[in-house]
């Protein structure tokens, strides 16, 4: 098995289904990004998304632990949509632990850990509206590679910038 990327701050473990619900109360703690998102979605569907292609052996879902607590998670996809390329479905820190650097932090762990397997890109999407991301993920160094348009069937709400850096 994988071992987890190492978090400064975070002790890092694959997300259960059982994290589910404690997982839901930190969304809960912040309807201000689902705002921003365009819809609620729930845990669960972050759990279990997979982009076409993919299977469950290319999917790293894991729970961001603080002193036995989950405060975030993560979600990467490997090979995504090209093999060299891993996908960053989603990560989320806690309204809680969130700021002074600590998403920095995720994305250059990330970093190290995905080259350690090979991988030489991450790419990832982010809702136009979400400048606070968009901010951190240009100060990282992506770069933008396309936009898609609002679609309601592809339950994607706002438009969506896909950013790319390489490793
Ligand atoms: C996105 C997220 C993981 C970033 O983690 P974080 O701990 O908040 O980020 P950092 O503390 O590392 O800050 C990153 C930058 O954002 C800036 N920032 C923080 N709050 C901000 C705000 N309200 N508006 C604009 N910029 C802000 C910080 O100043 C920092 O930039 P700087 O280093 O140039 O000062 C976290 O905010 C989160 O989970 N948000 C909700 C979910 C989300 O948006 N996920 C991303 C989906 S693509």
């Amino acid at each position: 098995m994988t071992a987890p990327p190492i978090i400064p701050g975070f002790d890092v473990r694959p997300l259960l289904a059982s994290d589910v619900p404690a997982l839901e109360v930190l969304f809960d703690a912040d309807p201000e990004y689902f705002e921003i998102n365009g819809r609620r979605f729930p845990v669960e569907e972050m759990r279990t998304a997979l982009p076409p292609g993919r299977t469950f052996d290319d999917k790293f879902a894991y729970v961001l632990e603080r002193d036995g607590h989950p405060e975030g998670m993560m979600d990467v996809i490997r090979g995504y949509p090209e093999p060299p390329v891993w996908y960053l479905g989603f990560i989320f820190l806690s309204v809680g632990v969130r700021g002074g650097g600590q998403g920095r932090r995720c994305l250059r762990a990330l970093y190290d850990w995905v080259r350690a397997q090979g991988g030489a890109a991450i790419r990832l999407g982010v809702v136009e509206p979400n400048l606070k991301a968009r901010h951190l993920y240009a100060t990282e160094g992506f770069t933008f590679e396309a936009m898609r348009e609002v679609d309601p069937e592809a339950k994607r709400m706002r438009r969506t910038l896909v950013l790319r850096r390489a490793l």
